[in-house]
């Protein structure tokens, strides 16, 4: 059967339309479809290959998913070595370096460089002849890799064809294969959800999707390229700077980071290094330094290479975010709700730029999952400001005595029963206000700036306050006594007028932070706020939390059914409305209100929620839009009514999408919230 040429002609537009959008997208970062139309086209084609098949060409876009080979992967040798890079972790020996490279060219004045990333993924060569990707191997010893051609074939952004006109009959193209941060949580959160092996890194993810048999599994990873180099080449000639031929490559169809910077000597290179340092938390890819290269080719030829990496380039590498260290003991901590939380008791090690001695372990399940035990050998990460946690155990050095982990059963604190509901991830003791550690972190947090704000009321004297006994509960701060005070350690009879003018203050306050400051399970500030808003007083909350608690036990009624007072409101679910229910049950916490009341705690009337078209909407906004920040889109979307919330629920009414969008999205998709651009978002502000 001959193709209609309508259709074969039909066909070549597609191919040319989606590789064109694909570039858009993944060299140009400017798509200028939706998904859903770059979808259709894709199908369009898929239906008119398949019904023609010999209408398939290699550069096909559907045709990025082969068949698996029948044995390993095979050799492939490199004829122009893929060499490595000679690293430097300090600004002298950074300047050593540019001053060898100055020397080297006989030359004094600034030597111009071309700075880059240095991606964290796996190097591979992209062999294309006549325009078509015919090769993709990875690095190997340099010199012999293997071929993975048929898996790099599925990363969508590695053309299958070179752009233009006359592409060189051979190219070579070189880069880093990565997978974005946001695409490796949702695969590990995919993997552990299906019980599977989850991935330490974004590395190892990289690396064990790439080097898969099956080019299936590999099509199913978030995998990305960036090219930063090339190897063999014929039919072309080559610019004057390596910078102006990764120009050359990103309109050949090569994504090429818009990191990659030409920068003037030395301190050029030391602020690109300091710029990407301090943005590296951002960035939507892991990066472990910064690349410096002698931007002219023809200086390049002059410097030449040792054995192993050019003269003319070197890794400024940050500081390491994950080190090798033991698991000395396993502490517990007692929240202010009695969560029991695991802490790593750790050998001290230097990582993320700072020595760490203790770790958070999360909870048992964290634990179990990752078998960690003590006295084993474990990768501890500290990324930027975040918490240091252990993301794996080394278990090839687990030693023959390592103890496992186990959950007290009693209360490390108070000794009461330390209970773990069916099914939860989080143990706690049981022993309420009665427990020290529940009373102190329960003090702490009425006091605390978002809360009740009480000034100078730290960890150390809210201990020294419990221990006496003097504090039992919040309202009993309202009764202390400067000279009461005084006695205390480091406390002189000016440091205790103070903090009894500042307790005294902290009564003039807001209905949202008196609820905050309650410390009533789930009820963050943003919901104590729309609780506020919604019932105006205290009496009318306690009153519709009583009403509702009757709903509780009805057992014809659904979850979301039981609690309509409190459910009516914003973000509240069911499980935040048990948690208010039972606090405003029980007596203790309507005396101790009282008694706060009257000792003179008090705030002005609450201001009616803003009456607007979008009363009754909730949204979520998700990544970075590029005109607003995240401020200015909620005041917008406050100031017509709306309520934004943080998090994605059935309630949701629609997610705010920009750049990078995080988990929120997913979790959208899932539900089927609306999901709205940016584009659609300004409608929507500005048009109602
Ligand atoms: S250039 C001849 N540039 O780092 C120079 N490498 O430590 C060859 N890498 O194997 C490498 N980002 O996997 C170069 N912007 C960049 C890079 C980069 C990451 C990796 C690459 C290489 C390793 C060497």
């Amino acid at each position: 059967m001959s193709v209609p040429e309508s259709i074969a002609r039909r066909a070549a537009e597609l191919r040319e339309q989606i590789n064109y959008h694909n570039y858009r997208y993944y060299v140009l970062d400017q798509p200028e479809i939706p998904d859903a139309e770059y979808d259709r086209l894709m199908r369009e084609l898929q239906r008119l290959e398949s019904q023609y098949p010999e209408l398939i060409t290699p550069d096909s876009p559907t045709q990025r998913v082969g068949a698996k080979p029948a044995e390993g992967f095979g050799e492939v040798r490199h004829l122009i070595p893929m060499l490595s890079l000679e690293n430097c972790f300090s600004e002298d020996e950074l300047r050593s370096f540019d001053r060898r490279v100055k020397e080297r060219l006989g030359r004094t004045g600034a030597v111009r460089y071309c700075a880059e990333p240095k991606f964290d993924g796996l190097a591979v060569s992209l062999r294309y002849e006549q325009g078509y990707l015919v090769m993709g191997a990875t690095r190997g010893d340099g010199y012999v890799g293997e071929d993975v051609t048929q898996n790099v074939r599925t990363v969508r952004s590695i053309p299958l064809r070179l752009r233009g006109e006359s592409p060189p009959s051979v190219f070579e193209a070189r880069g880093e294969i990565f997978m974005p941060k946001a695409g490796f949580e949702i695969l590990n959160r995919k993997l552990a959800a299906r019980g599977e092996k989850t991935f330490v890194n974004p590395r190892n993810a990289a690396a064990g999707s790439l080097r898969q048999l099956d080019p299936a599994v590999t099509a199913s990873r978030p995998l990305a390229f960036y090219a930063y180099g090339w190897g063999e080449y014929q039919g072309i000639e080559l610019p004057e700077f390596h910078s102006e031929m990764l120009e050359q490559m990103r309109q050949w169809g090569f994504p090429v980071s818009h990191e990659v910077k030409v920068v003037q000597g030395i301190e050029g290179c030391l602020a690109y290094y300091m710029d990407m340092e301090k943005r590296r938390p951002e960035l939507p890819f892991e990066i472990d330094g910064v690349v410096f290269k002698v931007d002219s080719l023809a200086q390049q030829e002059i410097l030449g290479m040792t054995s192993r990496a050019p003269r003319w380039a070197i890794a400024h590498k940050f500081p390491a975010q994950e080190e090798m260290t033991r698991l000395l003991d396993v502490e517990w901590q007692v929240g202010r709700t009695g969560a029991l939380t695991p802490v790593a008791r750790l050998e001290p090690v230097f990582v993320g730029g700072v020595t760490v001695s203790n770790a958070t372990l999360h909870n048992m399940d964290e634990i179990e999952r990752k078998d960690i035990r003590i006295g084993d050998t474990v990768v501890v990460r500290r990324a930027g400001d975040v918490i240091p946690e252990i993301v794996a155990v080394v278990k090839q050095r687990r030693p023959a005595d390592a103890r496992k982990i186990e959950l007290p059963k009693k209360c490390p604190v108070c000794g009461s029963d330390v209970v773990r509901g069916e099914g939860e991830a989080i143990a706690r003791c049981s022993g309420g206000l009665y427990c020290p550690a529940q009373r102190k972190g329960s003090i702490l947090h009425f006091a605390s700036r978002r809360a009740m704000n009480i000034e100078g009321l730290g960890e150390k004297l809210v201990d020294q306050l419990v221990e006496k006994g003097w504090v039992e509960h919040v309202d009993d701060l309202y009764r202390l006594t400067a000279s009461q005070l005084a006695k205390l350690d480091r406390m002189g009879p000016k440091s205790a007028a103070n903090l009894i003018e500042s307790i005294e203050r902290s009564k003039n306050t807001t209905m949202p932070r008196f609820l905050f400051a309650l410390g009533i399970r789930e009820i963050g500030e943003a919901t104590a706020k729309l609780l506020a808003e919604h019932f105006g007083t205290l009496e009318a909350l306690e009153k519709a939390a009583l009403e509702d608690l009757k709903t509780e036990k009805d057992t014809s009624l659904k979850p979301e059914q039981r609690y309509p007072r409190l459910q009516a409101v914003p973000d509240i679910g069911p499980a935040a409305a048990t948690h208010i229910c039972h606090f405003f049950s029980q007596d203790r916490n309507r005396q101790i209100i009282a008694n706060l009341l009257n000792v003179g705690v008090h705030w002005p009337p609450v201001k009616a929620k803003r009456e607007g078209p979008l009363t009754g909407k909730t949204y979520v906004l998700t990544g970075a839009l590029d005109h607003w920040t995240r401020d200015e889109a909620k005041a917008a979307l406050e100031s017509l009514g709306a309520h934004v919330s943080e998090s994605v629920s059935k309630k949701t009414t629609a997610v705010i999408m920009g750049k990078d969008p995080g988990s929120k999205l997913d979790k959208a998709r899932q539900l089927g919230v609306p999901i709205l651009d940016e584009a659609a978002f300004e409608t929507l502000v500005k048009g109602t």
